[in-house]
């Protein structure tokens, strides 16, 4: 592996396989009374999130602690980023601190790789969710919750089709899964209307349509992703929520038209009863809550995998 993950395209098909596996190991962990293992004991793990976040920052911390990593949690909102600091001076300030790994969440696309490629910071670095560009261990997460149910523990993704839809194109979700689940073998299917497809999604190593019905029948699990208000998903690029939910909404309805064995996922957060409905949410086939349990085993792997040197490449 490489010393930093900022891409899902980081991962070669081994890469993954051995994180996804070290992650089935650990998670067995979660079920015992003591969950910490001495693994990272004295290694400093520094969380550095300049967007808000619930389950990734959690997540991470609870990784991490469960390593028994000496974990900092830093949130822009409070500290002197909202004086104005630079990214190049919080990342120096992490630096004297002696951080062994930096896992950073940031608006803009590409921040993880400057911190990474700037020399600022020794430690690993991990992109916890760059603007709309990438979060790859969202997609790990993915991937173990879809290997899971669809392939046994540590089956084979080879062939599994995988839908995912919505706001594709402000999704840095739906960006690290293409990306990983077509290295893991899988076939992935964008579902979206005109407006909310990337330019240059031919490209991807994917296939696309703007009509969902018909792609359920063949899914073996759909991944729904949020409208992203914030970056501007929503206004001007569909008439309405209404319409939107109507057009690309998972609800009882479409369920009824994915194969029995077919799983719904969603990284959350959700907004109810626009791109999935309440009764989908909390229905049997949904796998949402257990994603954010294996996110956390994901998670522990990652930083094991990164920071224990165990087969990486400087
Ligand atoms: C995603 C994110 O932040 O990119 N959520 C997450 O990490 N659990 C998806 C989203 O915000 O819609």
């Amino acid at each position: 592996m490489k010393r930093h993950l900022l891409s899902a395209g980081d991962l070669s098909r081994d890469d993954a396989v051995r994180v996804l596996d070290t992650a089935v190991e650990l998670l067995a962990l979660s079920d015992r009374p003591i969950k910490k293992l001495p693994t990272l004991r004295g290694r400093t793990v520094v969380n550095l999130f300049f967007e808000d976040s619930t389950r990734t920052r959690i997540s991470f911390e609870a990784a991490a602690k469960r390593l028994s990593a000496d974990v900092i949690t830093f949130s822009a909102k409070g500290s002197s980023v909202s004086k104005g600091e630079s990214l190049k001076d919080t990342a120096l300030t992490l630096q004297a601190m002696g951080a062994d790994a930096v896992i950073v969440r940031h608006q803009s696309s590409g921040a993880p790789h400057r911190l990474a490629s700037a020399g600022w910071i020794d430690g690993s670095v991990i992109n916890a969710g760059d603007g709309t560009h990438e979060h790859p261990t969202q997609a790990l997460l993915d991937a173990f919750t879809l290997r899971r149910h669809l392939a046994g523990d540590t089956g084979d993704l080879e062939g599994r089709r995988v839908t995912i839809v919505g706001d594709v194109l402000h999704s840095r979700v739906a960006r690290s899964n293409a990306l990983l689940l077509s290295t893991l073998g899988a076939e992935v299917t964008l579902v979206a209307p005109p407006t909310l497809l990337p330019v240059g999604v031919g490209s991807w190593p994917v296939e696309y349509t703007y009509a969902l019905d018909p792609a359920l029948a063949k899914a073996d699990a759909v991944m729904m992703l949020r409208v992203q208000r914030e970056r501007g998903g929503g206004g001007g690029f569909f008439p309405s929520s209404r319409e939107y939910s109507r057009r690309y909404g998972m609800d009882a309805r479409r369920m009824s038209l994915l194969p029995d064995h077919a799983l719904v996922l969603h990284p959350g957060p959700m907004n109810r009863g626009v791109e999935i409905s309440a009764e989908v949410a909390d229905s049997a086939r949904s796998v949402i809550v257990e994603q954010v349990t294996n996110g956390v085993a994901v998670r522990m792997a990652v930083l094991y995998l990164l920071l224990s040197g165990e087969g990486t490449t400087r």
